[in-house]
């Protein structure tokens, strides 16, 4: 499939060499993106949080070339990293077409994260959407006519094929992807920021990530979409996402944090019990994230405070909650949940406004 939207015109000049930088965020689903179609295009539509204090800063040099094919070097925190070239070539195959420069240059793409990188939180989010707005703003030097909103639109539709939940870490701070009927201008090519009324409940909105296990996980999240196809409960788990992002729409207008995490907390467990009930199946969970559970299930009950969880492709605990309960919850997940994670490790974020270019 090929959108022609994002092919570009020749370019005006060809720079000899350049150079360009950016620091792109995380994210957090509400509704969870789990299975999808061919070329990245998602099996529902799905909204997320974007974070503030998880993110990956990448910086890319460029210079021209004579040989053929794709070249390119990439570090991690200063270290040459073969591991990730497999996935960057995968990358550079799907985007080629969209950005015909990739052929011209040699690349060193250094690349770091402000979370360990054995934390368990995923850094493809953040990393591929670094490296899709680094190669943005190389496209931007190439052709500088460009539009900010061009930028970022385009910017998505790389990432996503890059990583499909990559595509929601352009923006700022709630980013839906996927079509859905009542969110408009909403699509399966890439992330659009939430268009409708936020109400003030969800301003600063936190996200405390206990790190539960920091392992590689055992099933990646790429076997774990496949298993959606011929997964005996698809077809409903996909008309349920598209359910409950539209019940959100007026949760997220009203500020009704009881149905807010109502559905929060069920699409988590709902991404779970996907995985559960997969062939093979497989549980990422581990026994102190359903302690974790049962503690905030616990600590609600007791204390009326609309603190909630959800979960990503793995064992660790995203904690939400609102600003006005933040010092109160704050305390309780030190006291109480910390306990449960590994090394007594957890990070505190909120909601973000999106991708910073660096400047040199
Ligand atoms: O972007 P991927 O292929 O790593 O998939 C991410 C899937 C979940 O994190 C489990 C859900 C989501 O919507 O982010």
């Amino acid at each position: 499939m090929i959108v022609n939207e994002f092919i570009p015109k020749p370019y005006k000049q060809l720079l000899e060499r350049g150079a360009a930088a950016y620091s792109a965020p995380s994210n957090i689903a509400l509704v969870k993106y789990w299975g999808k179609k061919a070329h990245q295009i998602p099996a529902n539509p799905s909204i997320s949080f974007t974070l503030d204090n998880c993110k990956t800063t990448t910086s890319l040099k460029f210079e021209k070339k004579t040989s053929e094919g794709f070249s390119f070097e990439v570090f991690l925190e200063g270290v040459l990293e073969e591991d990730f070239k497999p996935k960057i070539e995968q990358f550079f195959n799907r985007i080629e077409v969209y950005l015909p420069f990739l052929r011209t240059y040699h690349f060193v793409i250094e690349t770091s994260n402000t979370f360990p990188h054995s934390s368990g939180i995923a850094s493809s989010a953040s990393g591929m959407s670094a490296l899709a707005l680094c190669l943005m703003q190389v496209e931007q030097q190439l052709n500088p006519d460009m539009s900010k909103e061009f930028f970022n639109k385009k910017a998505s539709f790389l990432a996503r094929l890059g990583s499909g939940s990559a595509c929601r870490s352009i923006e700022g701070n709630l980013v839906v992807w996927g079509t859905h009927a009542n969110i408009e201008g909403s699509s399966d090519l890439l992330g659009i920021k939430y268009p409708y009324e936020v109400h003030q409940n969800f301003t600063n909105y936190h996200d405390t990530i206990l790190l539960v296990d920091k392992g590689e996980k055992q099933v990646s999240s790429t076997v774990g979409h496949n298993l959606m196809h011929n997964h005996p409960f698809a077809e409903q788990r996909f008309a349920q996402a598209h359910s409950n992002l539209d019940a959100l729409i007026s949760v997220l207008k009203s500020g009704d944090l009881s149905t807010f995490i109502r559905i929060v907390e069920s699409e988590a467990l709902t991404l779970h019990a996907m995985m559960m009930s997969s062939d093979p199946y497989f549980i990422l969970m581990k026994p102190n994230t359903l302690e974790i559970i049962n503690k905030i299930w616990a600590f609600r009950a007791q204390t009326g405070l609309h603190i909630c969880f959800t979960l990503d492709a793995g064992a660790n605990v995203h904690v939400l909650f609102p600003e006005a309960e933040a010092k109160e919850i704050q305390e309780f997940i030190k006291t109480e949940l910390a306990v449960h994670c590994q090394n007594g490790h957890f990070i505190e974020d909120k909601l973000g406004q999106g991708a910073q270019p660096i400047k040199n």
